[in-house]
């Protein structure tokens, strides 16, 4: 459905986005998550056609955006991170301007724009100047405007940005919809913890790199995968017991951190998974130091977003 190969974007000498290689199938919702300036509007332009790439190739549907831009846009649905609206036409009339630019027949165009209003929760507001909903309603709006022509993919640029909690669960409900329309869509956000929740498989960038892509499972198995051990020693053990557990932690060949937050925590990074974690606590218990609590401390997503994107 949406496959980018080798995609980067210079602006003048400064790489925006380089060599983002990646495929959505269809049907899928897409997270596209990182910091500000990771090159997520970047990437949501060219493939909206606004913005020509210094190289690499994007293809929807099969058809090339940067080649074939115009037949493309009659696949794309494209809500931009900012947008304005006319002042002096209502909800209705706005549509329907847009379905007129997509050509629409005119017996489609009211019932179009009468379904998308109900679909974005706005049918009350139907004879409601544009220029006067409140900021959340322009934002549906914008999206009932991107879905006018019945695109098979969205592109969504933070579309719940500045959204207060309901307004952002009602969002995300208009988007379970879409997926059973068996749209594809590409959202973007800074939020991990909440494009996890909702969307099929996720996209991490940073400083215009790829960082992660692929199923939010396969991120938080990679990412516990990472997660260091916490192995806590017996309250008041005494200096001895602990000096003794971190020299046996020392000739351990797999381990490659050891960290003291706390008088009886220790902190262990080790190369390998669950047979070294194994084989590291019997040598510990053959050691008789006197281990209490020995665990993998599970990270959670926020912590995965700070740690992915931490040092690039
Ligand atoms: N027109 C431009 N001219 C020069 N540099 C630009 C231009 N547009 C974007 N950039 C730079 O490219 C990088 C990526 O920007 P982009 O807007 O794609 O990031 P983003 O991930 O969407 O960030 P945000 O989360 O803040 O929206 C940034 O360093 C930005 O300063
Ligand atoms: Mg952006």
């Amino acid at each position: 459905m949406l496959n980018l190969d080798g995609l980067t974007r210079y602006y003048g000498s400064f790489p925006a986005l380089e060599d983002l290689t990646l495929t959505v199938e269809d049907g899928c919702l897409h997270g596209f998550v990182g910091p500000n300036g990771a090159g997520k509007t970047t990437t949501m332009r060219i493939l909206a056609t606004l913005l020509k790439p210094t190289r690499g190739s994007a293809q929807v549907d099969g058809v090339d955006v940067v080649q074939n831009g115009h037949e493309a846009r009659k696949h794309i649905g494209y809500m931009p991170d900012f947008f304005g609206v006319y002042d002096n036409l209502t909800c209705e009339e706005y549509l329907d301007f847009y379905a007129r630019c997509y050509r629409l027949a005119a017996r489609d165009r009211k019932r179009m724009a009468a379904q998308l209003l109900e679909l974005v929760q706005l049918e009350d507001k139907r004879e409601t100047y544009v220029d006067s909903l409140s900021r959340g309603m322009k934002q549906r709006l914008c999206l009932a405007r991107s879905l006018i022509h019945d695109p098979s993919l969205l592109i969504l640029d933070e579309p719940a940005s500045g959204m207060d909690p309901r307004a952002r669960a009602d969002m995300k409900g208009i988007l379970r919809t879409l997926r059973e329309m068996g749209k594809t869509v590409l959202i973007s956000s800074h939020i991990l913890p909440e494009l996890s929740e909702m969307c099929d498989s996720l996209t991490i960038l940073d400083h215009g790199h790829l960082v992660f892509s692929g199923t939010v499972e396969a991120l938080a198995d990679k990412m516990n995968g990472n997660a260091p051990l916490d192995i806590r020693l017996r309250e008041g053990c005494g200096e001895a017991a602990v000096e003794n557990a971190v020299s046996c932690l020392k000739e351990i060949p797999f381990v490659t951190e050891i960290l003291q937050p706390e008088p009886f925590l220790l902190r262990v990074r080790l190369e390998g998974g669950e047979e070294e974690s194994g084989r590291l606590l019997q040598e510990m218990i053959r050691r008789e130091t006197p281990v209490c609590d020995f665990h993998r401390a599970p990270m959670n997503l926020e912590k995965v977003f700070m740690e992915v994107t931490g040092d690039a």
